[in-house]
């Protein structure tokens, strides 16, 4: 299938490795021009280079820290201005630090807000606009399938990205008669340095992921690629019509049933 995906610039933001890194390369693949944004500028140009390699597409690198309204607007007027248009746009960011209700305080909440939602709305305001020009528009949410099943020691993560949907369902609903679908990707299990960094340093890595794939009906982590395929689809002219949606991308490890 051809994703038509050609004459397409994708903004993907929190790109340098992980999910962002394996969406991009997926969006350049099928054709992209694609545009990455995290902080760190070295690992950055070091991934646009690698992405450039295995693609054959020129990629931008952009250092920018997603919870920085300057940095937001930086990244998104130099994109404006470089590449005239902003078709798609992948919000992406660290996730919150793990743990349970009782040991955050309300620094730790208000950074959570910040990376994982607020960033999410700059963004997104800043996008709009270009693509109400361009008469139509992808932003796609990369969020936790901790929105519909609750994974343990996820309280920041849950609430903060269940503030994502809602805003997401919105938005779908003042943005559909522009052509703009806006729709949400919840993550699993994806084997990517956030989950190695779950992994105790005392115990063979292999032998603890065996354990979590144990709930999990396919039997297996899984890859940022199998992610980034999903996110294709939903970016590509193929899905017009799926908007206001929540996905989750976790190997029917979810337990809800809808
Ligand atoms: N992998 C999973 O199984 C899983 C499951 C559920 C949810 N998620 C969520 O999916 C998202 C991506 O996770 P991942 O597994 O791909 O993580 P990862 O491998 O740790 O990658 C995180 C990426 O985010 C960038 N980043 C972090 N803070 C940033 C900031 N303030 N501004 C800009 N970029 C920033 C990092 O680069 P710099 O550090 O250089 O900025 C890096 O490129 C996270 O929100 C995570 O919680 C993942």
């Amino acid at each position: 299938m051809d994703l038509q995906l050609n004459n397409k610039v994708a903004l993907v933001l929190a790109a340098s490795k992980g999910l962002g890194k394996a969406i991009a390369t997926t969006l350049a693949a099928e054709g992209a021009t694609v545009i990455i944004a995290s902080r760190n500028a070295e690992e950055l140009n070091r991934t646009a280079a690698i992405i450039e390699q295995q693609t054959g597409r020129k990629v931008t690198a952009i250092p920018t820290d997603v919870s920085k309204a300057e940095d937001i607007t930086h990244l998104i007027e130099t994109t404006g201005q470089q590449f005239g248009q902003i078709d798609i746009l992948i919000n992406n960011a660290g996730g919150p630090p793990f743990g349970k209700f009782e040991d955050f305080g309300d620094l730790q909440w208000q950074q959570a807000f910040e990376l994982n939602l607020l960033s999410f709305a700059r963004t997104s305001r800043q996008v709009v606009p270009y693509m109400k020009k361009a008469g139509s528009g992808r932003i796609i949410n990369v969020i936790s399938g901790s929105v519909k099943s609750i994974f343990p020691n996820s309280v920041l993560s849950t609430s903060v990205r269940l503030g994502v949907v809602g805003m997401a369902k919105l938005l779908s609903e003042e943005l559909g008669i522009y052509n703009i679908t806006v729709n949400n990707v919840g993550a699993g299990l994806i084997l990517t340095d956030r989950v190695k960094e779950t992994l105790s340093p005392d115990r063979d890595a292999d032998e603890q992921i065996k354990e979590k794939v144990k709930a999990i009906p396919l039997g297996r982590i899984g890859k940022p690629e199998e992610f980034a395929a999903v996110v294709a689809f939903l970016a590509s002219a193929q899905a017009s019509y799926v908007t206001g949606t929540t996905l989750q991308i976790d190997g029917g490890a979810g337990r809800n049933i809808i």
